[in-house]
């Protein structure tokens, strides 16, 4: 066979993205163990039957398992099954849907957003009851969803305690919850617990469950932990275009993340770099780390010169262009020397930016 070289540098990692990273050699294994022979298309392959008591091993005996293409797709559909053609979402400003899906949620679901400034990225019961309102008003969407995303997109979590207070309050006013998962992981990484004790434990109804950004290649999971609070589930799977037709290889994969401990270790590995990289640069003249590091990402406030020059050498995403807040994100494979060659890279950079204004 003739060897045809990569078309990159194997060996490159930045701060860009957990969905930079390769995919984990494990799951890469579990794709080839599934690959051969014929199996049933469309999900009911022996991999996508197995799944189901994975899932319920997590989440408890009543979660069913949905595995997607990508995480928006787990977000449009679940939150289409939790709502009729006039109801509304409630959700952070800074939410995944509202903010990252290209107005997926509202053109392909058809749902109305509203959206709520928080700090950090969290709602509470407080900050859902300002869009609470309107109920049986004609002229007004009606709530009928809160989605709640943990870890949040500002690299945050809520506590147990926190989430338990938000799907009580949300319940009485007959609201059911969502949780944006694509980090799933990390949070419960953090917290120390196990996944269900944040979500089935505490009444959350359904979760958009990430592998993607957590080692695997391809596919996320709603897991419906109500079913009282979905229907059509199957059905507006396929009609959003998120039907895997050989999704076995999908469901061998989050096999191979939740049966061992493969998810949790590999979100234990990033959210340690993480907060190994915050160390590193605390202490930097000049850098302001903006926000509790509780999952897998830190943010910053740099000047936009030393931005621009460490991103020539490491690729990171530039958050906020008003303020010059940017994110450095972890992953599985993030080595400690990654960390501390970034960090280094950037204290120089810092005094070279200095030296460069004083004598300027
Ligand atoms: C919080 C959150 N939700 C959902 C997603 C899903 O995104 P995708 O559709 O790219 O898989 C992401 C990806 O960055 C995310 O950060």
């Amino acid at each position: 066979m003739t060897y045809v070289p990569p078309l990159h540098d194997p060996q490159a990692r930045g701060f860009a993205s957990d969905n930079y990273a390769g995919i984990h050699p494990e799951i890469l294994e579990a794709i080839a163990r599934a690959n051969g022979g014929h199996q049933v298309a469309y999900g009911a392959d022996a991999y996508t039957q197995h799944l189901q008591g994975v899932f319920q091993a997590h989440f408890g005996a009543d979660a069913a398992a949905y595995p997607v293409f990508n995480g928006t797709g787990a977000n449009v559909v679940s939150l289409q099954a939790m709502t009729e053609r006039w109801d509304a979402v409630i959700c952070a400003q800074s939410a995944h849907i509202n903010v990252d899906e290209c107005g997926a949620p509202e053109r392909v679901g058809g749902l109305k957003l509203l959206a709520v400034p928080t700090s950090q990225g969290k709602l509470t019961p407080e900050l859902v009851e300002l869009q609470a309102d309107g109920r049986g008003d004609e002229h007004r969407a009606q709530p009928k969803v809160v989605s709640i995303t943990q870890s949040t997109e500002l690299g945050t979590l809520y506590t147990v305690a926190e989430i338990a207070a938000i799907v009580e309050h949300a319940h009485a006013r007959d609201l059911a919850v969502h949780l944006d998962g694509a980090r799933i992981a990390n949070a419960a990484a953090t917290l120390g617990v196990p996944l269900r004790a944040f979500t089935t434990d505490v009444g959350v109804d359904v979760v958009s469950f990430g592998g993607t950004k957590n080692g695997m290649m391809i596919g996320e999971c709603v897991v419906v932990l109500n079913p009282d609070a979905v229907r059509g589930m199957a059905f507006l799977r396929k009609l959003s275009m998120q039907l895997a037709s050989k999704m076995r290889f999908v469901s061998v994969q989050f096999d191979a993340l939740l049966s061992g401990d493969l998810w949790l270790r590999n979100a234990r590995h990033a959210n340690a770099m993480a907060l190994r990289l915050q160390a590193a640069v605390r202490d930097v003249q000049g850098v302001e780390v903006q926000r509790p590091v509780e999952a897998n990402s830190v943010f910053a406030i740099l000047p936009a010169e030393v931005t621009e020059r460490l991103q020539a050498r490491y690729p990171f995403y530039v958050w906020d262009q008003q303020t010059g807040e940017v994110r450095w994100m972890t992953s599985f494979d993030t080595t400690e020397a990654d960390v501390d060659g970034f960090a280094a890279s950037l204290a120089g950079e810092m005094t070279g930016a200095l030296s460069r204004r004083q004598a300027g």
